[in-house]
């Protein structure tokens, strides 16, 4: 069993127009994990990303890393590239912000921007870019510092199908190889059965997890398994415990 890294605990959000968006939300995610967050627009999914990276706090309950807080990679909803910046050098910035030297600067910057397949677009303005295409240079700024915990929000929500895949795979493979953790959220039931070692379930008004669901076998993930009846068992599941927490 793996080490516990992040808790939640009873955590509320109330926001100042007093919209409760999260009510005693509790769960942890252990050491190298997939976990997938699944539920409606306006569940919480986000709020609860943002709680996990500090950008928010909670209004009840808490948040605990155990030990010291990893290095954290976050892909923002939309993109939030720096405008003004060329791709290569949004994804330089927190290279730079970390004190890295600049031969190692360089190198990440090319294997991560070789990852999402940009490396023609370097020179390229955030407005000269497709949605699909800026959340691609959103990744590779999240990858290229090598961060321990991966936070992802609807990533790959804008692309076309077969990109969608390909990264899909790509994610799979770099969690395996890096022996990343990641809290990924999503709207796609499929996108999440294929990913994830576990999807938690939420409901909205206000945002709670109503479910938990284990998927961490089979570690190989490909198009045999996505046309499996397994698989196709699995999104049945889960679209269940879906619409029974939105009815509940
Ligand atoms: N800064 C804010 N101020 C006030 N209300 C907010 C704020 N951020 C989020 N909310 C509200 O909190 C609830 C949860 O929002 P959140 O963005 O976490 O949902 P979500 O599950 O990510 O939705 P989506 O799938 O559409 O991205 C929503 O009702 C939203 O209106
Ligand atoms: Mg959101």
């Amino acid at each position: 069993m793996a080490a516990t890294l992040l808790t939640f605990e009873t955590v509320g959000k109330r926001f100042a127009n007093d919209v409760l968006a999260l009510d005693r939300v509790g769960f942890s995610v252990a050491d190298g994990e997939f976990v997938s967050l699944v539920g409606p627009s306006g569940c919480g999914k986000s709020t609860i990303l943002r709680l996990a990276a500090g950008l928010t706090e909670p209004t009840s309950g808490t948040i605990t890393w155990t030990g010291s807080r990893p290095r954290l990679g976050f892909v923002f909803q939309d993109a939030a590239l720096m405008p003004w910046a060329t791709v290569e050098k949004n994804v330089r910035l927190p290279l730079e912000l970390l004190g890295a030297e600049e031969g190692l600067i360089r190198n990440r910057i090319k294997e991560t921007l070789e990852l999402v397949g940009l490396t023609a677009f370097a020179h390229a303005f955030p407005r000269e870019l497709s949605g699909g295409m800026k959340m691609r240079v959103s990744l590779a700024r999240a990858l290229a510092p090598e961060p321990g915990v991966l936070l992802m929000d609807e990533p790959f929500a804008a692309l076309d199908e077969f990109t969608r895949e390909r990264l899909n795979d790509e994610l799979r493979g770099l969690w395996q190889a890096r022996g990343l953790t990641i809290l990924f959220v999503t709207h796609s039931i499929y996108e999440s059965v294929y990913l994830s070692s576990r999807v938690l379930v939420m409901r909205p008004r206000p945002g709670r997890i109503v479910g938990d669901l284990n998927m961490a076998q089979p570690m190989n993930r490909d198009a045999e398994f996505r046309h499996s009846p397994e698989y196709a068992e699995r999104c049945r599941a889960l679209r269940e415990v879906l619409l029974e927490g939105a009815h509940s």
